[in-house]
C-alpha cells in the first residue's frame, strides 16, 4: 500500500503568497501580556518585548500578523491604546472578561511587528463602534500628518505613517457570542460604509469582510452571500475562521481535518463567485482565512468561566505529534488553494493556541505545531506545483474515506519542496515521478514524528519533538521513493 504522486512544472496552483504564513495576537489571555510583551523580563528590551520571542517569531518565518482580536477587537477603543503609558485607562475587556491595562497598544505592536519583519493584518471595531472610529484609525495609521488623529500619531514619536495595507471590517460578527454581533443585512450595510470612509482616507487599503465564523453555524454560506451583496464592490477578502477540535469527535476525524479546511475554502469561494454572478462584477474576492488552528474547544468552559483577571492562563493547549500532522495538513491544503486563498493567519502566537509558549519570568518554548509550519514557510518558496497523488483511504466517521496522505509541493527554479502529512498508523511508502523537473541528485528528508503521537513539548522537556532527518529516501533517475512515519509532518527536499 503505498502512495503515488506525479509533479510537472507545467501543472501549477500558482506563486505561494507572501500572506500565507500569517499568525495572529489578540489581546487574550497571555498571548500579549508576558507573551509577546512582559516589561521586567530578562529577556525583555526596554520597549518591554520580549527578545526571545520575536527570535522565535522569526525563526517560524510569520510573515503577517492579525491585531488586536478577535473578539477583543469588538469592545476595544483603540485610542486607549496610544500615547504617555500613564495617562492609559485601565479597561474591562468583555470578550474575554479581562482586566485590560493597556499598557500594549498599536504603537508598541507596530515597534514589535518591525522587529519581526511582518506585515500588519489590523482589525477594527465594528461590535461597539462603527465608521467614525475605523475612519479615525486608518487616519491615525496612514495618513502623513496636518490633521488631528495624524498629528497625534507625530505627538506619540511615529513621525512616518505606517502604511498599514490589510485591514479587518470587524471579527466574527455572525457569532451570537460577539458584543455588538449584527445579522447579516446590518453587518454588510456597515462594513460598506466603513470601507468607503475608510479608503477615503487612504485608497490603497485591501479590506477584508467578515465571514462566518466557522463552517457548522448555521447561517454558513447565506451570511456570506446577504453580507457580499451589500459590500462585494468594497472589499477584497471573504474572511473564513476554523478551529480543528482533538477531543470532540473521532482520532481519525481529527487527523483528516484538512478535509474540512477545503470544503470550507471552496464553500466560501463558490459564494462570493455567486454574488459577484448576480452582481455582473468580473472582481475576485479572496480568502482570508484569518483564524485557523488545533484547538479542544469542547473542553473551554466559555466566556462565563473567566473572572476579570489580567493576563489570566486562557486556552493554553498543549500540543502533540498528532496535533503538528494536523497543523501541517492544513498549511498543505492552504498552499493547494493559494489561487484564491491570499490571507492565512494561524491563532494564535504565543500561549493562547500557539506555538510558542512563555513562563512569565521564564523561558520560551517551540510547541510541536512550530515546526510544520516554521519548515513549510521556510521551504514553501516560488510556484507551488499541482499535485496529482494516489493514496491508500482511511475510513472516517465525518468525511467518509479519505486518503491518509495530504500532500502540497512547490519548485524555486532548481529547489523542489515536497510537504506531505501521513494521516495513518502505518509507515506509508510514497512514490514520486518527477517527469519534466530538472534532474535532482541532492535529496533530503526531515520528519516531524514520535513512537508516541501523544509526544509533547514542555518546559521541563521543550525539544522532545523537533524535526528529524529521516533516513531511505532516494532518487533514482526521475523516481524518487520515500517512507512517511505514521502520524508525520514531511518535508521532502531535492534540487
Ligand atoms: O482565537 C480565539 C477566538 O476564537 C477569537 O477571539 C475569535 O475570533 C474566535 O472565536
Amino acid at each position: 500500500d503505498s502512495a503515488k504522486l506525479t509533479l510537472d512544472p507545467a501543472f501549477e496552483v500558482g506563486p505561494v503568497g507572501k500572506r500565507l504564513f500569517g499568525s495572529f495576537v489578540e489581546h487574550m489571555g497571555r498571548c500579549v501580556y508576558t507573551g509577546v510583551f512582559e516589561p521586567g523580563h530578562p529577556r525583555a528590551g526596554e520597549d518591554g518585548l520580549r527578545r526571545d520571542v520575536i527570535e522565535l517569531t522569526r525563526e517560524m518565518g510569520v510573515t503577517a500578523v492579525r491585531y488586536p482580536g478577535g473578539n477583543f477587537v469588538s469592545n476595544y477603543e483603540w485610542e486607549d491604546g496610544v500615547g504617555p503609558a500613564s495617562e492609559r485607562p485601565t479597561r474591562l475587556d468583555l470578550a474575554w472578561r479581562q482586566i485590560e491595562t493597556n499598557a500594549f497598544g498599536l504603537d508598541e505592536f507596530m515597534t514589535w511587528l518591525r522587529e519581526v519583519d511582518a506585515e500588519p493584518v489590523m482589525a477594527v471595531n465594528l461590535g461597539t463602534r462603527g465608521v467614525k472610529e475605523a475612519r479615525d484609525l486608518v487616519e491615525y495609521a496612514n495618513f502623513p500628518g496636518g490633521t488631528r488623529w495624524s498629528d497625534l500619531r507625530i505627538k506619540h514619536g511615529v513621525p512616518e505613517p505606517y502604511g498599514i495595507r490589510v485591514w479587518c471590517l470587524g471579527n466574527e460578527m455572525d457569532g451570537p457570542w460577539q458584543i455588538g454581533g449584527k445579522t447579516a443585512d446590518e453587518y454588510g450595510r456597515l462594513a460598506y460604509e466603513a470601507a468607503k470612509a475608510m479608503r477615503r482616507v487612504d485608497p490603497g487599503l485591501e479590506l477584508v469582510a467578515c465571514g462566518s465564523s466557522n463552517m457548522r453555524i448555521p447561517t454558513f454560506g447565506s451570511w456570506e452571500a446577504t453580507v457580499l451583496e451589500h459590500c462585494y464592490d468594497q472589499v477584497d477578502y471573504i474572511s473564513a475562521h476554523s478551529y480543528y477540535d482533538p477531543v470532540g469527535g473521532g482520532r481519525a476525524d481529527f487527523l483528516a481535518s484538512a478535509v474540512e479546511m477545503e470544503q470550507q475554502i471552496e464553500g466560501v469561494i463558490a459564494t462570493a463567485d455567486h454574488v459577484a454572478a448576480k452582481l455582473g462584477s468580473r472582481k475576485r474576492l479572496k480568502v482570508s482565512f484569518d483564524e485557523w488552528n488545533v484547538w479542544s474547544q469542547s473542553l473551554f468552559g466559555g466566556e462565563g468561566s473567566l473572572d476579570w483577571e489580567h493576563a489570566p492562563r486562557i486556552i493554553e493547549e498543549e500540543y502533540d505529534v498528532a496535533g503538528a500532522a494536523v497543523v501541517g495538513s492544513l498549511l498543505i491544503t492552504l498552499l493547494n488553494h493559494a489561487d484564491r486563498v491570499g490571507i492565512a493567519c494561524q491563532a494564535q502566537l504565543a500561549n493562547v493556541i500557539a506555538p510558542i509558549r512563555t513562563e512569565p519570568g521564564g523561558p520560551a518554548w517551540r510547541q510541536t505545531i512550530f515546526h510544520p509550519f516554521a519548515l513549510t514557510a521556510a521551504h514553501a518558496r516560488g510556484r507551488i506545483l499541482r499535485v496529482q497523488a494516489t493514496a491508500p483511504a482511511m475510513p472516517t466517521e465525518r468525511y467518509g474515506e479519505v486518503p491518509v496522505l495530504a500532500t502540497a509541493a512547490t519548485l524555486d527554479e532548481d529547489r523542489l519542496a515536497v510537504f506531505a502529512v501521513n494521516r495513518g498508523d502505518r509507515p506509508l511508502p510514497v512514490e514520486i515521478d518527477l517527469r519534466g523537473l530538472p534532474r535532482a541528485t541532492d535529496l533530503s528528508h526531515v520528519t516531524v514524528a514520535d513512537d508516541d503521537t501523544g509526544a509533547r513539548n514542555t518546559e521541563r522537556e521543550p525539544r522532545r519533538v523537533e524535526p528529524r532527518a529521516a533516513g531511505g529516501a532516494k532518487i533514482d533517475g526521475d523516481r524518487l521513493t520515500a517512507v512517511l512515519p505514521p502520524v508525520s509532518f514531511n518535508l521532502l527536499r531535492a534540487r
